[in-house]
């Protein structure tokens, strides 16, 4: 499966996904890694790996809607058949989500539909949630809000800070990630009318 990944930072994820890619255990190919941020050390660690990488930097653009459209153009020349969201920062406009529809999905940090949005582990403890975790979903016009492929729960412990709970999280991420790539991949799931179809094999 031809994959486009976008990334704005550390690229942790893309890093997982890379390996299993690597190892034989993810049907994809990695056709390129982009990132809105120049100083993504994800980039290092694509380039490492032998993928083309491109930045496209928002701030050069005059709004949304110009950066996303340029985006939309960088993205289609690899003609990925998905598109992975692994730490991209930017919220997507309505145009670019229907224009991948089906094919953008995304990874955040909680159980979602708790905590959308920045922060979220230190949110989760300041509610005295006994459990958090991680979602994938695909990218719907709600931030956040598209339909759950899968989740990953992680308890909560006395004395966690937002950092021990992030890499709890994070190390479950790294599992969750890469498998619902390869669900969609294999042709197991399909969004259908704003929801997640899993076909039985
Ligand atoms: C992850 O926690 C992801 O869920 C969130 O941003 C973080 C990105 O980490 N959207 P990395 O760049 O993959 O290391």
């Amino acid at each position: 499966l031809p994959l486009v990944i976008l990334i704005s930072g550390r690229g942790s994820n893309l890093q997982a996904i890379l390996e299993q890619s690597r190892s034989g255990q993810l049907p994809v190919e990695i056709r390129a890694v982009i990132s809105n941020r120049p100083q993504a050390q994800g980039l290092e660690r694509a380039q490492r790996a032998g993928i083309e990488t491109r930045v496209l930097d928002h701030r050069q653009y005059p709004n949304r809607e110009a950066f996303d459209l340029a985006l939309m153009k960088v993205i289609d020349r690899y003609a990925p058949e998905l598109v992975v969201l692994a730490g991209f920062m930017r919220i997507l406009t309505a145009e670019f989500v229907r224009h991948y529809q089906g094919r953008l999905m995304n990874i955040h940090p909680s159980l979602l539909p708790n905590f959308p949005g920045l922060d979220t582990h230190r949110r989760a403890l300041q509610a005295g949630k006994r459990e958090h975790g991680a979602s994938v979903h695909f990218v719907t016009n709600k931030v956040d809000g598209g339909p759950i492929i899968l989740q990953a729960r992680v308890p909560i412990y006395p004395g966690d800070t937002p950092d021990t709970l992030a890499a709890r999280v994070l190390e479950e991420e790294h599992r969750i990630y890469p498998e619902a790539i390869r669900a969609f991949a294999e042709g197991k799931i399909r969004l259908e009318e704003e929801r997640v179809h899993w076909i039985k094999d």
